[in-house]
């Protein structure tokens, strides 16, 4: 068991991939929040992976609920060890397109988001003195422009950008921020995102998802327990020496 006794809170978790981190986190000897805007969502899941996974209401665009959840995590648990920045919005549009409205709900929920909780994760960790690990989620979106997708892709640039900055700022705290950037995920953002692919390239429902996947060197789209190993792994002693990086976990999309 590599996180034998820990407290993660993961924002996002009650579906897809922030769930596959939970049950993989919980396997590994950890104590799990399911932090998720759908707190029904979040009970159902956390009564799925068993006892040592919790449901807490969070939305990460409210401060008040941000200091809420991390305080619920430090009486239940005793002090929050693990962070993973999870929860993300997706919106798609051509540029002449784009409403102000969608440019702030994805900056509001992925980059502020993202910041703000790890500034209370990181206050909370360092009032403790025991340091911490905190996982950003970027995406190969962050790592190139896409014509249809320019505000996603800009917010996942702005994950990786704060996970540098945060990385060499905490890390004289004992905090280790790192990133994950996964390609294409068969999760039901996915479904969402096939469905406006549809509605913007005028294609039949599946057929983008179905191109996306072939189109992976590995041979499929991701799965969310493909990218279960590197979130145990940058929360484990073994990642101790790593600080800042934002790993890709893409089945070959993309190097960097
Ligand atoms: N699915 C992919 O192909 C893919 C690819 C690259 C990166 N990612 C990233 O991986 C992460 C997880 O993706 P997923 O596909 O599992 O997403 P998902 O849409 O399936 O799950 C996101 C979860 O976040 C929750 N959420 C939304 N707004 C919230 C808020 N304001 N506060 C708290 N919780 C909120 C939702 O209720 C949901 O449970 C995201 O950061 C996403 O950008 C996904």
């Amino acid at each position: 068991m590599r996180l034998k006794g820990k407290s993660a809170l993961i924002t996002g978790s009650a579906r897809g991939i922030g769930r596959a981190f939970a049950e993989a986190y919980v396997r590994e000897g950890a104590t799990v929040a399911i932090a998720d805007i759908n707190l029904e969502a979040a009970r159902k899941t956390a009564a799925e992976i068993g006892d040592h996974a919790y449901a807490l209401k969070l939305d990460v665009t409210d401060q008040a609920s941000i200091d809420a959840a991390v305080k619920a995590v430090e009486s239940r648990t005793g002090g929050l060890d693990i962070l993973i920045n999870n929860a993300a919005l997706f919106d798609l549009a051509p540029i002449v397109e784009i409403s102000r409205a969608s440019y702030e709900k994805l900056f509001s929920v992925n980059v502020a988001g993202t910041l703000f909780m790890l500034q209370a994760a990181s206050r909370s960790m360092i009032a403790r003195g025991k340091g911490g690990r905190i996982i950003n989620m970027a995406s190969q979106a962050g790592r190139r422009g896409e014509p249809l997708v320019a505000v996603y892709c800009a917010t996942k640039a702005a994950v990786i950008s704060l996970t540098q900055s945060a990385g060499l700022d905490l890390i004289k705290h004992g905090i280790n921020v790192n990133g994950i950037a996964p390609g294409v995920v068969d999760s039901d953002m996915w479904d969402e995102v096939d469905a406006l692919f549809a509605k913007y390239e005028n294609r039949p429902k599946g057929e983008k998802k179905r191109l996306v996947g072939e189109g992976v060197p590995y041979g499929r789209m991701g799965k969310p327990e493909d990218l279960a190993g590197m979130a145990v792994f940058l929360a484990s002693d073994e990642a101790e020496y790593i600080v800042a990086q934002t790993y890709n976990v893409d089945g070959g999309q993309w190097m960097s």
